[in-house]
């Protein structure tokens, strides 16, 4: 598996210590508010599990399955929910907790959709951002890190489903996907 990473681009460490901050901003702006994560499966899966730990109020979870993506690196543009909440989030404070926003077009869509269910707010949290590839404005409150706009795979993140269990944000060899069309 590590073979086919190029670089890495966040440490393990470095990862750590920036959800814990984004923790610590998400308990002070919701004391006192009923909240609920949202986790976008399954990329969110590795950064929702350490988020949630890392905020210290009572909160619900649930979580959503969007998709937009097939085996490519390259999105469709199309966003399907193919698993909807379970909560009853009405009067609720949501955050949709997320791995990355690319061209914005997930998060988009599924913020509208968040609203259209009257809570009373809707925000987003996601660990990484490429800005340079956004197509549609999306307004998130918390991220983590702006990255370049290179394919990485990791900490949640994968390439055809694979790479999600490395503890790290890696940038992945192009030769791993331009000979797997
Ligand atoms: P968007 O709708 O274009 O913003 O796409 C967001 C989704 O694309 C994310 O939830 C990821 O699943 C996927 N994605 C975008 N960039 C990357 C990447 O560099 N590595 C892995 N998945 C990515
Ligand atoms: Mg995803």
């Amino acid at each position: 598996m590590e073979k086919d990473i190029g670089k890495v681009l966040i440490a393990e460490q470095q990862i750590k210590e920036k959800v814990k901050e984004l923790g610590q901003r998400i308990t002070k702006d919701y004391e006192g508010k009923s909240l609920i994560l949202i986790g976008l499966l399954k990329g969110s899966v590795c950064f929702m599990a350490d988020l949630m730990r890392e905020i210290n109020l009572p909160l619900y979870t649930d979580y959503m399955v969007a998709s937009s993506y097939g085996n490519d690196t390259v999105s469709s543009g199309i966003v399907n929910i193919k698993k909807d909440v379970s909560a009853d989030i009405r009067g609720m404070h949501v955050i949709i907790v997320e791995d990355i926003i690319d061209s914005g077009r997930t998060l988009h869509y599924m913020a509208e959709y968040l609203k259209s269910k009257k809570c009373s707010s809707v925000e987003i949290c996601s660990l990484l951002s490429k800005p340079s590839r956004r197509e549609i404005e999306v307004d998130a409150k918390y991220i983590g890190f702006e990255i370049p706009d290179e394919f990485v795979v990791g900490y949640g993140l994968d390439y055809a489903e694979k790479y999600r269990n490395l503890p790290y944000i890696g940038v992945l060899k192009p030769s791993v996907y331009s000979k797997n069309p």
